[in-house]
């Protein structure tokens, strides 16, 4: 809390309210208007929370105007060509890089929950073959509280712990398990012996007739692209989260509501929505139609993968990927003609002073599925990619919130637009 503040005077009736500012450790103050309804009888209106901090947290911090992305202080960038998944989970959990000591226990103890209830198996199979895996995620995550009695009590730091340890370990075993069945092909168990990211691959694409040829680029993309979407402060996705989480719900009903918060295409749902997109444009030579659509208000079109709520700069994440996927390609010997159309756009987008005003910059989406279809994901399995890797943010907010005494039920005000007072007339007189 800092000592300087902000005076607010009511025009109409020349009252008075001195706000407190509050400053964190990084980035700008923001105004505490709680004493503001009580000195003034006004609440406050800001669709979106374009302007509104929901909440204190030590987890990422994001400088939209610099393009700046830290987890737990790390530059994505350093985190990015040095750490590994896991570990970076454990870092957004715990605050600090684990030593080996530490990360071995943690690989361990996730290694040993990865295997999903049998009975899991029957619920997927409850689903249409052709179900969207985001559907067969967000129902069969939502289950687990049916599965795992033990970890409900959310009073119980040690119960906290360990649901947020299962949800990391079984997450990538159901999102297999869900695109396998959505194929006809048996669900393929974790293997011990291998790490988070080709044990996923592995539960993906083996197959029982003969073992995976798995080139390591693939493992190490799917790593890295799951380091740049493993947390992103208070996104739609993670606010859901805290926003159930704060009625006292219990982990797997919170994680499945970021799911599908997720899975819409303004949010999580864009990398898949984006290939979408580029498949539609289908040559660059056709990207100036595509630009004057998204410019053009009536189309109801926009550039998927472009434009975000806090970055008016380059998304950092963007320009990782889009330096791997190069790599990624160049390696796997891919050549894809959708990254000519991607190239294309964004060099058409960029220059376009549409696109220049309102600060609308590739982001995190636009390039990540380009990789995720060379490493031979499918589309519709881009966003089920999007919520393992969101996963370690999603429980590492969770475990804060249940550890901020400030914590209580999120539930906003409104500006009511309805119909005044009115009395009932019987339907006789109507
Ligand atoms: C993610 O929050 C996070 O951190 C999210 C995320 C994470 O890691 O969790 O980073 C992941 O969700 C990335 C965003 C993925 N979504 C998309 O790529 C979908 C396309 N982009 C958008 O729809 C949009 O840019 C948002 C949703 C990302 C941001 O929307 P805002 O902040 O509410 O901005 P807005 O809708 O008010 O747009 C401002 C202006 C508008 O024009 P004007 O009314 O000022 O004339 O920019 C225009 C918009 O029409 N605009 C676009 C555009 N995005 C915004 N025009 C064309 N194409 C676009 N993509």
């Amino acid at each position: 809390m800092s000592d300087k503040t902000v005076l607010l005077t009511d025009s109409a009736s020349n009252r008075t309210s001195t706000l407190p500012l509050v400053s964190g450790s990084m980035g700008e103050p923001a105004v505490d208007i709680g004493r503001l309804h009580k000195d003034l009888g006004y609440f406050t209106f800001d669709p979106g929370f374009v302007s509104t901090a929901s909440t204190r947290s030590a987890i990422t911090f994001i400088d939209g105007d610099k393009g700046i992305l830290l987890y737990r202080g790390y530059p994505i960038e350093q985190l990015a060509k040095q750490s590994s998944f896991l570990e970076v989970t454990y870092l957004l959990i715990n605050g600090e890089l684990p030593n080996a000591k530490q990360f071995g226990a943690f690989e361990d103890e996730v290694t040993h929950h990865t295997m999903m209830h049998e009975s899991l198996k029957n619920f997927l199979h409850g689903f249409h073959y052709d179900a969207h895996p985001m559907a067969m995620l967000c129902g069969s995550i939502a289950s687990l509280s049916a599965f795992y009695h033990d970890t409900l009590d959310i009073s119980d730091p040690e119960q906290r712990r360990l649901a947020a340890i299962r949800l990391i370990a079984k997450m990538p075993t159901i999102a297999a398990a869900a695109y396998r069945y959505s194929i006809g092909w048996p669900v393929r168990y974790p293997r011990n012996n291998l790490e988070y990211c080709t044990r996923f691959l592995h539960m993906m694409f083996e197959v029982p007739s003969e073992p995976l040829a798995l080139n390591p680029v693939v493992a190490k993309a799917l790593d890295l692209l799951f380091i740049l979407h493993a947390d992103h402060e208070q996104n739609a996705s993670t606010s859901t989260v805290r926003l159930v989480g704060s009625t006292g719900a219990n982990p797997y009903a919170c994680v499945a509501a970021g799911i599908a918060a997720l899975w819409g295409p303004a949010h999580g749902g864009a990398n898949e929505a984006v290939l979408k997109m580029l498949a539609e444009i289908g040559d660059a030579k056709n990207v100036g139609v595509a630009v004057a659509k998204a410019k053009d208000k009536n189309s109801g079109f926009r550039l998927m993968g472009f434009g975000h709520r806090v970055y008016k700069n380059f998304d950092p994440r963007a320009t990782i990927i889009r330096e791997t996927c190069h790599q990624v390609l160049g390696a796997l010997g891919v050549n894809d003609p959708l990254l000519d159309v991607a190239l294309a756009l964004e060099e058409v987008a960029l220059k376009d002073p549409y696109f220049i005003e309102r600060k609308l910059y590739p982001n995190v989406d636009f390039y990540s599925g380009l990789i995720y279809k060379a490493l031979k994901i499918p589309t519709e399995m881009f966003t089920v990619m999007f919520a393992i890797a969101r996963t370690a943010g999603w429980v590492a907010h969770w475990l804060e919130q249940h550890q901020d005494k400030d914590t209580k039920i999120g539930r906003p005000r409104q500006i009511y637009t309805g119909a005044v007072t009115r009395n009932y007339t019987s339907i006789a007189k109507r």
